[in-house]
């Protein structure tokens, strides 16, 4: 019915008893910083604001430890420091930011201190999104290289272009063949075409552009020149029925996931993939039917019961921009679901 993309346990738990030999081999001044960076994380450190840096130090996002043992603090800082990508003070391009989930990511960025560059097609949303967080909007038809090529320019501008986001995508629904067996009723060739260009070409298109940009910028202090994250979707791995030309277009944004991040591994740039289940965003239509409608498919998601928020995604795009370790992985964020075939 559906492919388990979830991997066996077994690597898990080698790679976890790898993790605690590891662990205890090292010193315990930086077991300690280790511990402390874990709490702060996702602990009562978190309601602090991010600290504000200038400049394009890939600095950590947590506050300075200050106080009782400021040599320690310091001995913390630096661990954090290669811990997490700042992104204050660096330019952003978010592609599709007019709506949905580029527009939560574009949010996100800019209240992390990011000057984001909203490319998309939808101008009067995209001028009232760029307005109300600072960045900038170009028109952007992500089919068209010229301007692909304005965005990049654009961000350039606005300060060093570590990050891309490619969240413009269309949908499209029909079965391969039609029901009378008359070739001209088979699936519409051009509509596939058009969601390969948009979903896939235009990803890539993006991609290569915007990385030629960052390779220029010197490395921040860790070796990093940028970070991308591309939007699949689960329909990559679960597509249903109808679903021939999204699926392959997201499919390929899978494929290209781990070779790209091996291209641009050599100026430090990393790639990663998130694919999406089920999110609230107008991509399902608005209005009382829609609400309807959404309200059915939440149902359909293992837990929690409800379609996802568009600012879950944008968490998880930012943690991937972030985190230093994360490179060339595809990640869920769908509540558990995997979609029958329809
Ligand atoms: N919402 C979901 O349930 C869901 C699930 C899986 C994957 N996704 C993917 O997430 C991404 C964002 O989707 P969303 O739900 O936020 O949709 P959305 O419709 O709210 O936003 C998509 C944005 O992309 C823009 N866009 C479309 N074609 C474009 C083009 N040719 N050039 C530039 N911009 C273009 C639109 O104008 C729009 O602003 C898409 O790639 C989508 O396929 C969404």
């Amino acid at each position: 019915m559906f492919v388990d993309n979830c991997p066996s346990s077994e690597p898990v738990v080698s790679a976890v008893s790898a993790t605690v030999a590891v662990l205890a081999c090292i010193p315990a001044p930086f077991e300690r910083a280790a511990s402390r960076y874990a709490e702060r994380r996702g602990g009562a450190g978190d309601d602090q604001p991010p600290r504000q840096q200038t400049g394009i130090l890939n600095v950590g996002r947590c506050e300075p430890v200050g106080g009782q043992n400021r040599n320690r603090g310091r001995r913390t800082q630096r661990l954090l420091y290669t811990l997490a990508v700042e992104i204050n003070g660096t330019s952003a391009i978010v592609t599709g930011g007019a709506s949905g989930i580029g527009a939560a990511t574009a949010r996100l960025l800019a209240s992390q201190g990011a000057r984001v560059v909203i490319a998309d097609m939808q101008a009067e949303r995209g001028e009232e999104l760029a307005h109300e967080i600072g960045g900038a909007f170009v028109s952007v038809d992500v089919t068209d290289t010229a301007q692909i090529e304005d965005a990049v320019n654009t961000a350039v501008d606005l300060g060093p272009l570590r990050t891309l986001v490619n969240s413009a995508g269309i949908g499209w629904a029909q079965r391969t063949i039609g029901k009378d067996g008359e070739f001209a009723s088979a699936h519409n060739l051009d509509a596939y075409k058009k969601v390969l260009a948009i979903n896939l070409v235009g990803t890539f298109d993006c991609i290569r552009l915007a990385a030629t940009a960052m390779s220029r910028l010197d490395p921040t202090d860790s070796g990093e020149r940028g970070a991308i994250v591309n939007m699949t979707s689960v329909a990559a791995f679960d597509g249903q029925i109808g679903q021939a030309a999204y699926s392959s277009s997201k499919g390929g944004v899978v494929g290209l996931t781990l070779p790209v991040a091996r291209d641009l591994s050599a100026v430090g740039i990393r790639v990663n993939t998130v694919a999406p289940g089920l999110i609230d965003t107008p991509i399902y239509g608005e209005g009382p039917d829609s609400e309807a409608f959404k309200a059915k498919l939440g149902e359909s998601v293992l837990y929690p019961k409800r379609l996802g928020k568009p600012e879950e995604l944008a968490s998880m795009v930012v943690e991937l921009i972030t985190n230093s370790y994360m490179n060339a992985e595809v990640v869920r964020v769908d509540g558990g679901i995997r979609m029958p075939p329809k």
